[in-house]
């Protein structure tokens, strides 16, 4: 890569950096996982917990309990800081620059990012509300071509919530088999289905990569468990290119996860009554409303509304100046520049913290009327 080229390299994720420095708010709505879990709900002593250990590649402990969660060979699992670092580590394993990779639209974008980052080739593949944000393989398959290395996916997808089915999966396993491709499955939602033994899309073949962690469905985003699932092979050049990013993992955190593990079936209870109550609640609202067109999940933590006849930034700065709201723009997800006539696509991802929360969304937002004229947000009398 020439220093030209080097330059225009994308360098920072827009996204990550509003939420990290704009999404605060009273009734915060921009956030996908579970309200955090404090350390004192954690059944945890200090004996459980020390500063180092025997951690060069992976706490045995912890590649084990993982290991075991999916029914896996420890060899196929590689731990990393969230699945952030899970998909960064993979994608560098996986791809070259120049490689041609096929990427999911809408995508989470420090995903998009990251492969421009890595200087991927990076061509796309739509989702279309129209069909329900589903992945069709055929779509895929016309958009992919003999020099497509890798076809990368979230599922539930970001930003919308649905669920990709595993036949759905196969067919795509299929086409990458066929052209010597891979599958990168980023499964961070999925932890929502809060089964003892999670589904996954490693068990599909060996073309599948997946990546994960505790941070959205448990409330332990702090903890930053990630890992990603890969055949041995490919997971050891993971752990070989890791002593060049990471080198070793923060051992303290590592035990913590492994404590967090053995307690995740109280832990998933505790989400899953929280995520139910609010999808009620969030059915209910979006009942009363003509103004939002809606694809509803039926599970995870997120969805991804159309607002009808106004602009998402209108209604965005309207929650957050009027009703201490925020939401995520959909310009993070590149579709404010589709036409949609005199509809736009936009997000707004509902993180379910708490009934208070979604309530608080749900007195403030029932009061409020899209004008559908001028296109203006205005508030009822
Ligand atoms: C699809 C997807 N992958 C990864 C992440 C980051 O997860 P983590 O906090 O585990 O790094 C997010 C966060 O919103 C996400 O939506």
């Amino acid at each position: 890569m020439n220093a030209v080229q080097d330059q225009s390299r994308a360098r920072a994720s827009r996204y990550m950096h509003w939420a990290k420095t704009r999404s605060r708010a009273r009734f915060n709505l921009a956030t996908s996982g579970l309200a955090n879990l404090k350390l004192q709900e954690l059944q945890v002593s200090l004996d459980d917990l020390e500063i180092t250990g025997e951690s060069g590649y992976g706490y045995p402990p912890l590649i084990q309990a993982l290991a075991d969660r999916y029914h896996v060979d420890t060899g196929c699992v590689v731990t990393a800081a969230g699945t952030s670092f899970a998909n960064h580590l993979a994608l560098a394993a996986l791809i070259n620059p120049g490689d041609e990779i096929l990427l999911e639209s809408p995508a989470y974008e420090p995903l998009l990012t990251l492969a421009h980052y890595l200087g991927a080739e990076v061509k796309r593949f739509q989702r279309p509300f129209e069909d329900g944000f589903r992945i069709s393989p055929s779509e895929i398959e016309r958009n992919m071509s003999p020099r497509t290395r890798l076809i990368v996916i979230t599922n539930f997808h970001n930003p919308t919530g649905v669920l990709t089915d595993d036949d759905t999966l196969k067919e795509i396993g299929e086409l990458a088999k066929k052209r010597n491709a891979r599958v990168l499955v980023d499964e961070v939602y999925l932890q929502m289905l809060f089964a003892e033994r999670p589904r996954t899309a490693f068990n599909l073949g060996n073309q599948f990569i997946v990546t994960s962690s505790l941070t959205k469905a448990f409330g332990l985003s702090g903890l930053r468990c990630g890992w990603i699932l890969a055949e041995p092979e490919l997971a050891n050049n993971m752990w070989l290119l890791n002593d060049l990013f990471a080198a070793t993992p923060v051992h303290a955190g590592e035990r913590l996860s492994v404590v967090a593990l053995k307690q995740l079936s109280s832990i998933a209870d505790r989400a899953q009554i929280r995520l139910d109550r609010n999808r009620q609640l969030l059915n209910q609202f979006l009942d009363t409303r003509d103004d939002l067109e809606t694809i509803r999940p039926s599970f995870g933590s997120i969805m991804f509304p159309r607002v009808r006849e106004a602009s998402s930034e209108t209604l965005c700065h309207l929650l957050r100046e009027k009703y201490e709201t925020s939401v995520v723009p959909g310009r993070f997800f590149e579709l404010p520049a589709r036409d949609f006539g005199e509809w736009e696509l936009r997000s707004m991802k509902l993180a379910c913290n708490g009934p208070r929360l979604l309530f608080g969304l749900i007195q403030r937002q029932s009061q409020m009327l899209l004008g559908p004229k001028d296109c203006k947000l205005v508030a009822r009398p």
